[in-house]
């Protein structure tokens, strides 16, 4: 049995943090002065409907409220990182996108619709991943507020998230079959193709409201134990989930061989590991002078969904 202290679970989700970002990315459209109407003179509005079917087709939008959230504990408004807050959440589409694509995990549900691929085809769906990558850099660059140094600090942490140390290495080890070295390996590639784009949703805020360095390092800290939090509990979910619920394919990780957190610990160590996650991160927060409740309503998120 765990020997994780017993926390209680706050389940509060913010909501109204969740709002302000999907008002926001309902607004873009990609193109010079945000327009449909641009798109349509271009040419290229086939190309940004495939972006915006994938970015609105919902989605629980943990990573930029977690941003949000982590800026208002600095004593920021949610606005003031939102251009980067949904910076995030483009670059976490992509990756979706290009995780469902049949050279990869090859899904045909995703956030409870058809993948893009499917509905788009295969060329748009890479095209619609790419465009979205750049265009959060463009959108970091031309509304992230806080001047020339703070555009170029998030972009460095986005970028880095995104790369080789990050998500996009941490598809390869997974591909590769990384997570057969053992639990160690598994917890580094899921640290890296998960964890990576959870924690600089944290580090964003760090960079627009940089805390005291011992508090530096607790923000840190929270945000590496949630990233890994929350592949442990999609990798349960895969398994113990609800297709319906989760909006997306259960049952892929075994159908592709995958090693994850239950093919190798088992589903009740799984469950232990994520409670003692949980645990962990909690216990960081405690350390936090500023208003955590939404950071610990996140963490909470993060281990009890089911979706
Ligand atoms: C799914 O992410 C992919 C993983 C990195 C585990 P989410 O569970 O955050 O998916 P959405 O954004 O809510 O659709
Ligand atoms: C994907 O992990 C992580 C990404 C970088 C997209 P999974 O392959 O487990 O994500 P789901 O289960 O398809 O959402
Ligand atoms: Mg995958
Ligand atoms: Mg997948
Ligand atoms: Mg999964």
């Amino acid at each position: 049995m765990s020997d994780a202290p017993a926390r209680t679970v706050h389940a509060r989700y913010p909501e109204h943090l969740r709002q302000q970002v999907d008002d926001y990315l309902d607004g873009l459209w990609f193109t010079v002065g945000d327009s449909r109407e641009a798109a349509e003179a271009a040419g290229t509005e086939g190309l940004v409907e495939a972006m915006r079917y994938s970015l609105l087709a919902g989605g629980k939008r943990i990573r930029p409220v977690l941003a949000l959230a982590t800026a208002e504990s600095l004593g920021r408004e949610p606005a003031d990182l939102m251009p980067a807050a949904a910076a995030i959440e483009l670059v976490h589409t992509y990756s979706l996108i290009h995780d469902d694509l049949p050279a990869m995990d090859d899904d045909d549900l995703r956030r409870g619709m058809p993948t893009c691929h499917v509905r788009f085809g295969e060329d748009v769906a890479i095209l619609a991943g790419d465009a979205l990558f750049a265009e959060a850099v463009r959108l970091v660059c031309e509304e992230q507020g806080g001047g020339p140094v703070v555009q170029a600090g998030i972009l460095r942490e986005i970028s880095r998230a995104t790369g080789v140390a990050g998500m996009v290495g941490g598809q390869y080890l997974d591909l590769k079959g990384a997570g057969a070295g053992g639990a160690d390996a598994l917890a580094a590639m899921h640290a890296l193709k998960t964890g990576r784009l959870m924690a600089v949703s944290v580090h964003v805020a760090l960079v627009l409201s940089p805390p005291p360095p011992g508090q530096d390092a607790v923000y840190r800290a929270f945000a590496r134990e949630l990233g890994l939090l929350f592949q442990i509990v999609d990798d349960i979910l895969d398994v113990a989930g609800s297709e319906e619920e989760l909006g997306k394919a259960v049952g892929t990780d075994e159908r592709l061989g995958k090693v994850t957190y239950t093919s190798l610990h088992g589903m009740d160590r799984a469950r232990e590991l994520a409670a003692e996650s949980h645990a962990r991160a909690t216990a960081l927060l405690e350390q936090l002078p500023g208003d955590v409740d939404d950071l610990a309503a996140v963490a909470d998120t993060a281990f009890t969904r089911q979706s």
